[in-house]
């Protein structure tokens, strides 16, 4: 009930609205209850005192009921579907905002469908918990009430006879269910058996054979296939008793009402159309109990679907930033590693103790095997994790002391997946920079060699691409995502494997965009191919986690190590 509780506190904001659609809900649910007083009055003092004049009276009476009941139920749907929306509105936005706070672990953990799911059919759901359950709730919850209150003004004794009646017949019903649902198992269980028998003596059939044992198991499947009968005969006995055991319980109870309530009138106790009224009560009674017991059951489903709701509110992100958080200042851009380690399970590390000091502006390349920790590196420096040992400084600043803004903001990461969202490229590049002229766009597409295939399509820069940049090719999109990183201009730029899954054709393009992108920067270039990054100032080698090597291309080569090693065959399959 915790759910429900916080459910209740988003609400509360419209609780006036709520006040009048609950109003609204009780006029409507009182309205149906009048109308088997007006139908005894129809009884007693039209049909049997014939008196004309009330039967008009009545007619307008009813009109009038039930146009009230009219504006009533559209005031109660109108106001109750509003709360209900706007309730979801908020839990929805609330939601989304808390997603973008927490950490990239939490979304390594989970698979997309299940967060959307969350924020669709987990919300929809508590919309129908608000809407649907509460009418049903209020509205039943009237007329069960009324209905009982009505019955024991018209007479209270004979209320008191069905009200002990009833529950014993529905008991009697309800005994039966539950023997009927047991024979049910049983017959599963017997249709069990046989299907594992048979997997068995089919799939064995060569060791029945040679122990010539077809016999035995002859035996021994029509034993199962008997029992299997039997089952299903003891259940089609209990299903077949039960409708009409139903129908004769119903029955009793009908008639001892009826004898008693026509023994009533006969005796004077109570008018014949008091009786008529009644029993219209006690035969529609059966609705709100059943459906206040279905609301029950939904009330459960709802709240299940609010824990998951609620589950992400309360996940905390595990990078945080600092309530005295520094605004990081415009930075040279060097980038030092000081025995950093890192591990995403707590248990393996992804880096050790890791020593490296990129100086500002000088470009470093990262080779390795795949899971060396190449990414992981990529993915400590603008703290999409936090380092779980030493310290990671941008210039002298710990990135743990920054706000995630400032830190960002002058750290530009091109992955090797690409990510465009589903608007025009003019809008795709400008997610570099959200302030930036349609000139600086033009010269940032320019700089990234996408100008050409970009004013080559329909609305150029205003072609809307698809949400995984469906109608491009990748060199195409990632010339895009360059042109965002160019106008995002950072002073430290990480480039993740960029290029690895291009095409020759396709990578030249993109190289130069990188060559052009890469200049008067920091640069940390993650590269499969060796070719791409001979000129950096530095290459360092990692392997599970630990630097290797370290050095010029020149140097490296001279070392005659893994570098050399891994270069010479690319080498040799180029060549
Ligand atoms: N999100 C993650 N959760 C758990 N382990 C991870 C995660 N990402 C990477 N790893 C592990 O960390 C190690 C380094 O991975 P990564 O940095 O992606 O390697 P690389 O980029 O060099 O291929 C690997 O052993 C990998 O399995
Ligand atoms: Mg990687």
């Amino acid at each position: 009930m915790g759910s429900y509780k916080r459910l209740l506190l988003f609400v509360k904001p419209y609780g006036f609205t709520l006040a009048f659609g609950l109003i609204c809900m009780i006029v409507a649910a009182a309205a149906y209850l009048i109308v088997p007083w007006l139908i005894k009055d129809v009884v007693n003092k039209v049909l049997q005192a014939k008196d004309l004049a009330t039967l008009n009276l009545i007619v307008i009476a009813i009109l009038a009921v039930f146009l009230v009941r009219g504006f009533a139920t559209y005031g109660q749907t109108y106001t109750m579907q509003y709360v209900g929306q706007r309730v979801i509105i908020d839990l929805r936005e609330t939601l989304f905002k808390h997603l973008q706070k927490l950490d990239q672990a939490y979304f390594d953990r989970r698979q997309t469908g299940v967060i959307m799911s969350n924020l669709t059919n987990d919300v929809g759901a508590l919309q129908s918990a608000i809407v649907d359950n509460l009418i049903a709730m209020i509205t039943e919850g009237v007329t069960l009430i009324g209905s009982l209150v009505s019955m024991i003004v018209l007479d209270w004794r004979l209320t008191l006879v069905t009200l002990i009646i009833v529950p014993v017949v529905l008991g009697i019903i309800n005994i039966f269910g539950k023997r009927l649902r047991l024979a049910g198992h049983d017959v599963q269980g017997r249709i069990a058996d046989i299907t594992a028998l048979l997997q068995e003596t089919v799939s064995g059939m060569r060791i029945v054979r040679s122990f010539a044992r077809e016999n035995y198991e002859v035996k021994r499947f029509e034993n199962v296939n008997q029992e299997n009968f039997q089952a299903v005969m003891k259940a089609t006995r209990l299903t077949s008793l039960l409708s009409p055991m139903v129908e004769f319980s119903a029955a009793i109870a009908v008639a001892v009402i009826l004898w008693y309530g026509g023994y009533s009138v006969v005796k004077g106790m109570i008018s014949a159309g008091a009786l008529i009224a009644f029993l219209i009560y006690a035969i529609n009674l059966s609705n709100p109990v059943k459906r206040l017991s279905q609301v029950y059951g939904n009330i459960q489903k709802a709240m299940a679907a609010g824990d998951r709701v609620f589950a992400i509110l309360d996940t905390q992100p595990t990078v945080k930033e600092k309530a005295d958080a520094i605004t990081l200042p415009e930075v040279k851009g060097r980038v030092k590693f000081d025995h950093v380690s890192f591990s995403y399970d707590g248990e393996k590390n992804a880096l050790h103790e890791m020593d490296l000091d990129i100086p500002a502006g000088s470009m470093t390349a990262i080779v390795g095997p795949s899971g060396a920790g190449k990414t992981t590196i990529a993915n400590l420096i603008p703290r999409f994790y936090d380092v779980t040992g030493g310290t990671l400084y941008v210039d002298d600043y710990d990135v743990r002391d920054v706000t995630f803004a400032s830190l960002r903001g002058q750290i530009g990461v091109v992955p090797q997946e690409t990510v465009l969202f589903n608007a025009s490229v003019k809008q795709n590049i400008l997610y570099g920079r959200l302030d930036a002229s349609d000139e600086e766009v033009y010269a940032a597409a320019k700089a990234a060699n996408a100008l050409e295939f970009i004013e080559r399509m329909p609305l150029g820069m205003e072609t809307i691409i698809g949400e995984r940049g469906n109608a491009l090719s990748g060199g195409q999109r990632q010339r895009i995502s360059i042109a965002r990183a160019i106008l995002k201009d950072p002073k430290i730029l990480i480039l993740d494997e960029a290029t690895s899954a291009l095409d020759t054709e396709s990578e030249k393009l993109v190289q130069e965009a990188l060559d052009r992108l890469l200049k008067n920067r920091t640069a940390i270039v993650i590269a499969h191919r060796l070719s791409t990054i001979k000129d950096a100032d530095r290459i360092v080698v990692l392997q599970q986690g630990r630097i290797e090597e370290i050095g010029t291309h020149e140097e490296l080569m001279q070392h005659g190590g893994t570098y050399k090693h891994l270069y010479s065959i690319q080498f040799a399959s180029k060549g």
